[in-house]
């Protein structure tokens, strides 16, 4: 149990950790490129850590280098090409995003044999939504009743298909994008939303060919992919944590350098901006958060963003705001608490399919903190009172909701005790260190 006591304000500046999304990509996509990828930044995190292992037991090599502040360490990576990938039984931990992406890659070489498991919750997350289309490509997939981990992969030849996401996943886009590549002749990705582009900017910067004609992503298939160096920037989902404590803790002031802000990532700041809280660009004077979009040493925008305490007023978010804040969405229940009126998520079920059941998660959780919260099946409706009680909330093993907890503990009355804190490990292991930090 850890315990973060009101306290504050947050001020100073801080540089999250390497992104987590780029991270996984980074390996996935050195591991199939030929020559070495050297990774600036790679995210020290467990989720990230079990897709170098990954990448090690298929014959990529795996070079590391050294830390750097942030959280994050220099790698280089040997690929084994786009079709040398060796048979082995995959252990993904709690990466969902590992479980879901690497599959693509590997459905398409004919002669290997592939299982993927993890740990428990990894084993209520259905992987059937990249099952039914690989398996449209040809390829020879299983699962635990047809749905679930473990998830066993034998190669075989693919076959390009036009396929519409039934839902707005960028795992799911990924993970076909891949398979694509091995495909014979093109393959058509449609999303219902858009979401995260870290993959397609990945790909093109190693020489894959993929366009956009409407709503419709096509790639074609490739020899091979070109190794080259990735910079990975601040993680938006950890910043947002930062964000949100700056802006509910009063008298906060606080500067978050080199954040990644691909447009696909920070629908926070559009609700947010909906929420009341002013928005501008560098030096703009007077408002309560700034974006200062700063270079592009890589594929990826980064940004300075500061940030400070601000009233906010309850909004409606609806299917829409989803996939662009798929991962903060937790923390908006948080916000909506401390805003005037009523928040209202809908359209947002996905969020029972994450690392745990985030909308029981955080419903329960904050109620127990004494918030005015009520679940839905696809959300959650929140009464702001301006305040927060504080008490217990259970992580439920959930590394978000465990980041949540530490910022409502800061805002509260009485403080917040996280139960299951240590789950801060899988995105976010220095995050503790890193709020202190800014409270001193
Ligand atoms: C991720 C995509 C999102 C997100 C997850 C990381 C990614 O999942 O929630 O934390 O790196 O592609 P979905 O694409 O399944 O919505």
């Amino acid at each position: 149990m850890t315990k973060f006591d009101p306290g504050g304000p947050l001020r100073g500046e801080l540089r999250p950790p390497p992104d987590k999304s780029v991270t996984h990509r980074a390996a996935l996509i050195g591991a199939m490129a030929d020559g070495p990828t050297r990774v600036t930044g790679y995210l020290d995190s467990e989720d990230t850590r079990s897709t170098l292992r990954a990448v090690a037991a298929v014959g990529g090599e795996v070079r590391e280098g050294e830390a750097d502040d942030h959280g994050g360490f220099f790698v280089e990576i040997e690929g084994v090409g786009l079709r040398g990938a060796r048979p082995a039984e995959i252990d993904v931990g709690n990466a969902g995003t590992l479980l879901r992406i690497m599959p693509g890659w590997l459905a398409g070489q004919p002669g290997g044999e592939w299982i993927f498991d993890g740990d428990d919750s990894i084993r209520r997350r259905p992987v059937d939504r990249i099952a039914d289309p690989l398996r449209q490509m040809g390829a020879e997939v299983e699962a635990r009743d047809g749905r679930l981990p473990p998830l066993r992969l034998t190669g075989s030849p693919l076959h390009g298909i036009d396929y519409a996401l039934p839902i707005a996943s960028a795992q799911v886009k990924s993970c076909l994008l891949l398979a694509g590549l091995l495909a014979d002749g093109e393959t058509t990705i449609r999303e219902p939303i858009w979401t995260r582009d870290h993959t397609e900017r990945m790909l093109a910067a190693m020489g894959a060919s993929l366009r956009r004609e409407g709503d419709a992503l096509i790639i074609s298939p490739a020899e091979r992919l070109e190794a080259g160096d990735v910079p990975v920037p601040g993680d938006f989902s950890s910043a947002a944590f930062f964000i949100a404590g700056a802006l509910v803790v009063p008298e906060s002031e606080i500067e978050l350098r080199e954040v990644g802000i691909n447009r696909n990532r920070i629908g926070l700041l559009s609700i947010l901006s909906r929420m009341g809280v002013e928005m501008g660009g560098a030096h703009e004077e007077g408002r309560a958060m700034t974006v200062h979009e700063i270079r592009e040493p890589g594929p990826e925008p980064i940004a300075t963003l500061q940030v400070r305490s601000a009233p906010m007023r309850g909004i409606e978010v609806t299917a829409a705001d989803v996939p662009s804040a798929i991962d903060e969405l937790p923390l908006l229940a948080l916000l909506a608490c401390f805003a005037e009126g009523e928040t209202v998520l809908s359209g947002a079920e996905e969020l029972k399919a994450k690392e745990s059941d985030r909308i029981a998660g955080i419903v329960d959780g904050l109620v127990g903190l004494g918030a005015d919260i009520e679940a839905r099946p696809d959300g959650f409706v929140v009464r702001g009172t301006g305040g927060l009680r504080g008490g217990t909330i259970d992580a439920r093993g959930d590394h978000r909701l465990a980041m949540v907890g530490a910022i409502a503990g800061l805002a509260s009355e009485e403080g917040v005790e996280v139960d299951g804190f240590d789950a801060v490990a899988v995105s976010y292991p220095r995050f503790e260190r890193d709020l202190r930090a800014l409270l001193a």
